[in-house]
């Protein structure tokens, strides 16, 4: 498993570039401004449908361009099979191996790829969308059914909040319960399993990264001593005053503490980069179960860790051995060892470098 090849066009500001990438270990080194966030940004695009940096499609085409496209040939158990996603001002969408996808969900099934990069600690940091966004991935992959539950979940979601806005009677918010409740139980039972063997692994990096202990705990977004159900019966006053669900899985939360104390208030910065990063490492992990070689991306690592915490996660990193692609200002970045493909970024080219 892992990207062989790349080929980018009007992707931010690269005009055109055709790379191939290394099973194990690619380097990109490149100046300030270069683009070297912006190849990774087009990779991780191309496994997740969605960037790392922003939410907005049209910041993805290249000043001027009316479309940006973004293809891949990736090493699957089944061969090599091409992946592709497209942009233009009227919205996104992505094939696989030659035919069209339903969604750009689908992506992720056949691309895993996760990134470590400069901002890595808003996952402990900012609001529990990103940690929900963090287990969905995690469980979509070692439960291919969990896509189409969530899916369904998202769609009963959309209506019976639809219904909420538009100030409809009781009984036709209620009819999207029975859904609802549903897609959420399995959700939120495949999560729950999910955590449960992320604790273990987490638990350990923890320990090697920081030195320091992990906990981690779900929360499934409605009281526990009652059905999902029951919640929504319950929320139905809530709901209609505020013209929104306030119960179910997607008010889930991943409480994460180091220590004993709550890492998203009581932890520096240094040390939330470190945790969100051995969580990263122990998704990957796990799913080194179902693929052989997750592909993960590392964004100018040394500009932001000082040299022991580097050592050490790089020492992480290896544990697991993924399909590593590296961005770095230095192009001699010795800590990692010989990379098997090296680019240089210059002038939005990309040129190989011996
Ligand atoms: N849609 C776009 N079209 C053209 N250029 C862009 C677009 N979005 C960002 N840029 C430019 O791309 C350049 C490279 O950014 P980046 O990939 O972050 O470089 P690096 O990571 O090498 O420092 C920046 O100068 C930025 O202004
Ligand atoms: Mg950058």
């Amino acid at each position: 498993m892992g990207l062989r090849r790349l080929q980018v066009t009007d992707f931010r500001c690269l005009p055109s570039a055709d790379l191939s990438f290394d099973p194990r270990f690619t380097l990109i080194s490149g100046a300030n401004g270069s683009g070297k966030t912006s190849l990774l940004e087009a990779i991780y695009w191309l496994g997740r449908g969605r960037s790392f940096r922003t939410r907005k499609l049209s910041r993805l085409i290249r000043f001027g361009q009316q479309r940006c496209i973004v293809f891949g040939e990736v090493e699957g158990a089944r061969g090599v099979l091409p992946l592709g996603i497209e942009a233009t001002t009227e919205g996104v969408r992505a094939r696989i191996g030659g035919r069209d996808a339903e969604s750009v969900a689908e992506l992720a099934l056949h691309f895993p790829v996760q990134i470590i990069d400069p901002e890595v600690h808003k996952l402990i940091e900012e609001g529990p969308t990103g940690r929900r966004r963090f287990l969905d991935w995690g469980v979509f992959h070692v439960e291919p059914s969990y896509l189409a539950n969530w899916q369904r979940y998202r769609q009963a979601l959309a209506q019976r909040n639809a219904a909420l806005k538009s100030r409809q009677p009781g009984s036709l918010v209620r009819i999207w319960d029975a859904d609802l409740a549903r897609a959420g139980a399995t959700i939120d039972e495949a999560r729950k399993r999910y955590v449960d063997r992320l604790r273990d692994v987490a638990e350990q990096g923890v320990k090697r990264l920081l030195g320091g202990s992990l906990e981690i705990q779900y929360r499934s977004g409605w009281a526990q001593d009652l059905t999902l159900d029951e919640a929504l019966i319950r929320s139905i006053d809530l709901d209609t005053q505020r013209g929104a669900t306030q119960v179910g899985p997607h008010r889930a939360e991943l409480v994460v503490r180091t220590d004993g104390v709550l890492a998203r208030e009581h932890v520096s910065r240094g040390q939330q980069k470190l945790l969100a990063a051995a969580l990263l490492i122990a998704q990957l992990e796990l799913l080194r179960a179902v693929h052989e070689r997750p592909t993960l991306l590392l964004d100018d690592p040394a500009a932001e860790l000082d040299a022991n915490r580097l050592s050490r996660l790089i020492e992480e990193v290896a544990r697991v051995s993924p399909q590593l692609i590296v961005t770095t200002l230095q192009p001699d970045f010795p800590r990692l060892g010989r990379p098997g493909i090296h680019w240089s970024l210059q002038a939005g080219a990309c040129v190989a470098e011996r």
